[in-house]
């Protein structure tokens, strides 16, 4: 008997040795400790055997039970160890693989507009300033013959700040600043933020303008308009019909509004994209210029309708909405 337990147990050893997978386990274990296994038969029969040897046999054919209960769960173990660390093993990142590419930024649409439009008048021999976005009531107002109590005021829709300052209305100030920097000849254009309490389809309380300023002597309408002329025609081409308006702003005298024919949805119409004029004398008073001995004009276009007639876009809060679909056509 003893020597059948010993064949059984080597038997069994090696067999759980040799596993290589939990589904064999599952067998291996009922063909081991199941009812009709080997190890069973002997306790089966025991018994038949002289009552004396019974406490021995019985004892040994326990103690392999539970070893190779013990044997076969440290293997179960063992196994589910192994079977995870393949899975991971066979599922891990190839780190060295190719991407498949990220996606690029690209720029907004109104940085594409602005730099365009400053492209362009770079190239007539106009330099880029720059001003703050919070100016000083005399900058944005005062100095560009817009008193205390004028009546343009209303038309800016000011956000007004601290200590007489306010967010600036418009690129004008720019032209101050300048002005009160250096001596003429002065050509410069200003792009950047401007801010108005305004909103609908077409406004927006921040937008962007490119301010322009020419001064030099001799400096005539003419000059107004043959630069915008050649500019616009530039800008969008003979697609669009360009028309000159005659209109007020306190800083230029004459002064014009420029609109562009555009057609959207089937129906054209003129959209206004910039003020412009010759400097009024009292500017020039201010940033003491003589007015006698120079002249000059100043424009400023607004670059989200550009933008709008460009791209065929209807609504101005399309450029601020950074909805993903919308900035990647760009
Ligand atoms: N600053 C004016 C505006 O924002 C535009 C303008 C600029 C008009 C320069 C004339 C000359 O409406």
């Amino acid at each position: 008997m003893i020597d059948i337990l010993n064949s059984i147990k080597s038997d069994s050893i090696s067999k759980i040795n040799e596993l290589d997978s939990l589904h064999e386990l599952d067998q291996l274990k009922s063909f081991l400790l199941g009812k009709k296994s080997p190890l069973m038969d002997v306790l089966k029969d025991i018994p038949k055997i002289p009552l004396e040897k019974r406490p021995v046999i019985g004892k040994e054919a326990n103690q392999l039970k539970q070893e190779l209960t013990k044997r076969l769960n440290k293997k179960r173990d063992e196994l589910i160890n192994k079977e995870r660390d393949d899975f991971l093993n066979q599922n891990q990142a190839d780190v060295t693989l190719p991407t498949s590419g990220f996606p690029s930024g690209s720029y907004h649409p109104i940085t594409i507009v602005t730099r365009y439009v400053c492209s362009i008048l770079n190239r007539y021999g106009y330099a880029i300033k720059q001003g703050p976005n919070i100016e000083t009531d005399f900058n944005n107002f005062e100095a560009l013959n817009i008193g205390p109590n004028h009546p343009a005021r209303d038309m800016h829709d000011t956000f007004y700040l601290k200590n007489k300052t306010v967010l600036r209305t418009h690129t004008s100030p720019v032209q101050i600043r300048t002005m009160l920097e250096q001596e003429p000849p002065i050509k410069i254009i200003a792009p950047g933020k401007v801010y108005r309490c305004d909103a609908d389809t077409s406004h927006s309380p921040v937008f962007h303008q490119v301010e322009g300023l020419c001064v030099d002597k001799h400096i005539t309408f003419s000059d107004l308009k043959g630069t915008l002329e050649a500019f616009l025609h530039e800008l969008f081409g003979d697609e669009h019909a360009i028309r000159f308006r005659s209109s007020y702003f306190p800083f230029t005298e004459p002064s014009v509004e420029v609109d562009v024919s555009y057609t959207i949805n089937g129906k054209t119409t003129w959209l206004e994209i910039m003020g412009a004029g010759m400097v009024q004398r009292n500017v020039f008073r201010q940033v003491s210029y003589d007015p006698d001995s120079y002249t000059g004009f100043a424009f400023g276009l607004g670059i989200e309708r550009i933008a709008m007639i460009l791209y065929k876009i209807d609504n101005i809060r399309l450029f601020y909405e950074n909805d993903h679909r919308f900035l990647t056509q760009f």
